[in-house]
């Protein structure tokens, strides 16, 4: 089973940026990438919906032999992990906001989460909040329509850059010093919300703790390929036509991209 691949999904492109930290740690696996494009945004989209679209994509995934899942994406994880686990015997990684690194880093003793509102509305933030807010100012918002700009790939548009103004300046506004990166697109433009921050502002994101759980899990397991296959297959089920440029950009491959019907 060593020489099986490991399977990615997320919405649409966010989750390459959790691929990109998996193939740095783990470059002989061969992955395969889904990216639910059809379905995209997942952040507004009903619990149902996306536990529905997570159980096809696992499904898929597993019919591809996979020996392990990143649900590359803070929602899916958020609405449909614990289903997941339950249906399926693989070993499941899932990702969530890093609100407990960003209490320990804070001097100013106030952070803030950008996120969707799936991710903020779900129980495994609460559950954050409520376990690492006590003498911490945990701010959180919700990034309407970021994901929707950043997989249209224009960063130069003005609409995104009103929207990052909207989500960042108020934090800072209320003192945040640190901020964590609650969705896994986010990444892909950490540079702009850094310009907005400024630089005394520190940005978390998780995607090297995602892709060490990985390592961790599948070392438990005897599972990590010794030798070197490192192919990389890529699937989407909607037609972003930059998805490709996406990928060759993030990661510097030309992509061999397919379309999914699921
Ligand atoms: N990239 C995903 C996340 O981490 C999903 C964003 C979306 O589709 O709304 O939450």
């Amino acid at each position: 089973m060593n020489n099986h691949p490991i399977g990615i999904f997320d919405s649409g492109i966010g989750g390459l940026s959790i691929l990109g930290q998996i193939s740095y740690l783990l470059p002989n696996e061969s992955l395969i990438y889904v990216g639910d494009t059809a379905f995209l945004p997942y952040g507004t989209k009903s619990r149902d919906l996306i536990q529905d679209r997570a159980h096809k994509i696992c499904s898929y995934l597993l019919s591809k032999h996979c020996k392990a899942i990143v649900v590359a994406c803070n929602t899916a994880t958020s609405v449909a992990i614990q289903k997941l686990r339950a249906n399926f015997s693989v070993p499941i990684i899932g990702i969530e906001p890093a609100v407990k690194p960003a209490t320990q880093q804070t001097r100013s003793r106030v952070i803030g989460i950008l996120a969707t509102e799936g991710t903020l509305e779900g129980e495994k933030f609460a559950t954050l909040k409520q376990r690492f807010g006590n003498d911490i100012t945990i701010l959180h918002q919700p990034c309407t329509g970021l994901v929707e700009m950043i997989e249209a790939g224009d960063l130069n548009d003005k609409k995104l850059h009103e929207l990052l103004k909207i989500f960042v300046l108020p934090l800072l506004e209320c003192g945040a010093d640190t901020l964590v990166l609650g969705c896994t697109h986010f990444p892909l433009i950490k540079p702009l919300i850094a310009y907005y921050a400024g630089p005394k502002v520190t940005i978390l994101d998780p995607s090297i703790p995602v892709a060490n759980e990985l390592k961790r899990q599948l070392e438990l397991k005897s599972l990590l390929l010794k030798e070197k296959s490192g192919m990389y297959t890529f699937f989407q089920t909607g037609t972003n036509e930059q998805f490709e440029k996406f990928i060759s950009k993030e990661l510097g491959l030309e992509p061999t991209l397919y379309s999914l019907n699921i």
